[in-house]
This record gives C-alpha cells, structure tokens and sequence, in this order.
C-alpha cells in the first residue's frame, strides 16, 4: 500500500483528483468506481474544475457507484444518484448512459443485485475505484459483519452508520434503513483502489483497518490484501496508523 499524506481535506482532495486525472489522461475509456459521503466531495469539485479548464475530458470515460439507499429514487435529493449527478456528472461531459448505480427503487433485492452484479460484469474491470471509509470499517455499504460478501447485497444498515448519516436528512427516521451495495468481492477485484480518509475521528478506525488483523468486522481490513492501494489521508487521519505502523517496525 502506498500512503499519500495530505496537510488537511482541500490538500487531500487535490491529491487524490490528481491521481484520478491522471487515470483518465492514460486511459481516456476508464472504468471508474465511485464513491459518495463528505470524503469525496472535494475531489469531485477538482475534477469539475479541471474539466471546466479543458484539462480532462470525460467523454470515454465510464463509471460505476458502490451503493444507494433502498427505496429512494434517484430525484431525491438523499439518493446517492443525485449526489453524483449535483457532484460530478451534471457538471462535466460524461455520458449518463454509461454512470451506473444501483436502483433504489427496485423493492426486489434479490432482482437488483443480481442486476448490479451484470452491470459490473458488463462495464469489464474497473480501472480506479474509489473508496471513502464509514467510523465502522465499512467501505461501501459493506458493513461489518461474519464474513466477506462477495457480490451485490442489500444491507441492514448499522446503527453507527444511520447515526452518522443522519445529518443529511431532517430527522434520523428519514434515514434509509437498507441499501445496495456492491460487494467487497468485486470492489477486490479493481486494478486500483484509491482510499481518501479525513479527520481525526477516522483515526483509530484507519489505524486498525491497515495495520490490524483482515477481519469482516472491520471490513477495509480487506483492503490490506490488494496489490494496489492508495491511501490518501490527511495527518488528523493518519497519526494512529503511522503510530502502529512504526511501533512494528
Ligand atoms: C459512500 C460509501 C460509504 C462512505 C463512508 C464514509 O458511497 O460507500 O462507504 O464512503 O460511509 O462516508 P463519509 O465520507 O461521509 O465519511
């Protein structure tokens, strides 16, 4: 794993869009895996920038999301649709057609994911997928659990993760109890993972998802086992993980 260290979240942001940038200029038809949350969204806001100044150009480029909330349709402002329509796509010239998220509105679990899983089978390998991380280790909506999923599921959101999410809907009962989520199985399977952690209250998690034991309880644990990581952290989110990491040595 390779460890990038930023001075604080715009830093971060600027270095981990860098890196995606850098994808697309190599590869201009890439296959990008998206993640949505507060990590993300400065990074988001780069590329739109760049793009904005004729530095990229998406037009090749295809993506596919890890997650969205069950029951939601994509015109909700809480659904993970519109966040990367109002984030990213509406905003820079990638084709719809080719951004693939999983479909809140199917009430039929076993239908959607097995649907996600030809969707993924269909986009081919995804060149860069990007992963912020839950306060629980869940990367996705991959929470922690007795096991890896492989493939997609419908999840029973943890209740640190409902309590964390919360602040983007009025009240906490509005908060989806369920989502899709693409399985660790195929978030494994990405030629390169690009992990963007911020804050100090990510620390002790970060610290124990890479350089504690592989364990589905603490689900990016998993991640420790790909050949291709990058992680982007700022120091707040760094300080137990290089703690550990020299203590080690
Ligand atoms: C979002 C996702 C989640 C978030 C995680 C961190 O698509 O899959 O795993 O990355 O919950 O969220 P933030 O960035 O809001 O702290």
């Amino acid at each position: 794993m390779r460890i990038i260290e930023a001075v604080d979240y715009e830093d971060l942001s600027r270095k981990a869009a860098g890196i995606i940038a850098s994808q697309i200029t190599l590869k201009p038809a890439s296959v990008l895996g998206l993640a949505t949350g507060s990590s993300p969204v400065g990074l988001y806001r780069c590329l739109v920038e760049w793009y904005k100044n004729g530095d990229l150009d998406f037009s090749r480029v295809s993506s596919v999301n890890l997650d969205e909330y069950k029951g939601l349709s994509g015109d909700n402002d809480q659904s993970y649709r519109y966040f990367m329509n109002s984030h990213l796509f509406d905003h820079v010239n990638i084709d719809k057609a080719r951004t693939f998220v999983p479909n809140g509105l199917e009430p039929d679990s076993s239908r959607e994911c097995a649907r996600y899983d030809q969707v993924l089978a269909d986009a081919g390998q995804v060149d860069i997928q990007l992963l912020g991380m839950g306060h629980n280790g869940h990367i996705g909506f991959n929470e922690p659990e007795d096991f890896f999923e492989k493939g997609t599921h419908c999840v029973d959101l943890a209740p640190s993760t409902i309590e964390a999410n919360k602040r983007f809907f009025q009240k906490e009962e509005d908060v989806p109890r369920q989502a899709y989520t693409m399985g660790i199985g195929s978030i494994m399977q990405a030629a390169q993972v690009l992990v963007v952690v911020s804050g100090a209250e990510k620390a002790e998690i970060l610290a124990e998802a890479f350089a504690g034991p592989v364990t589905p309880r603490v689900p990016a644990s998993v991640l420790q086992l790909h050949q291709n990581v990058v992680l982007v952290a700022d120091q707040a989110a760094l300080g137990k993980l290089k703690e550990r990491m020299e203590a080690g040595k």
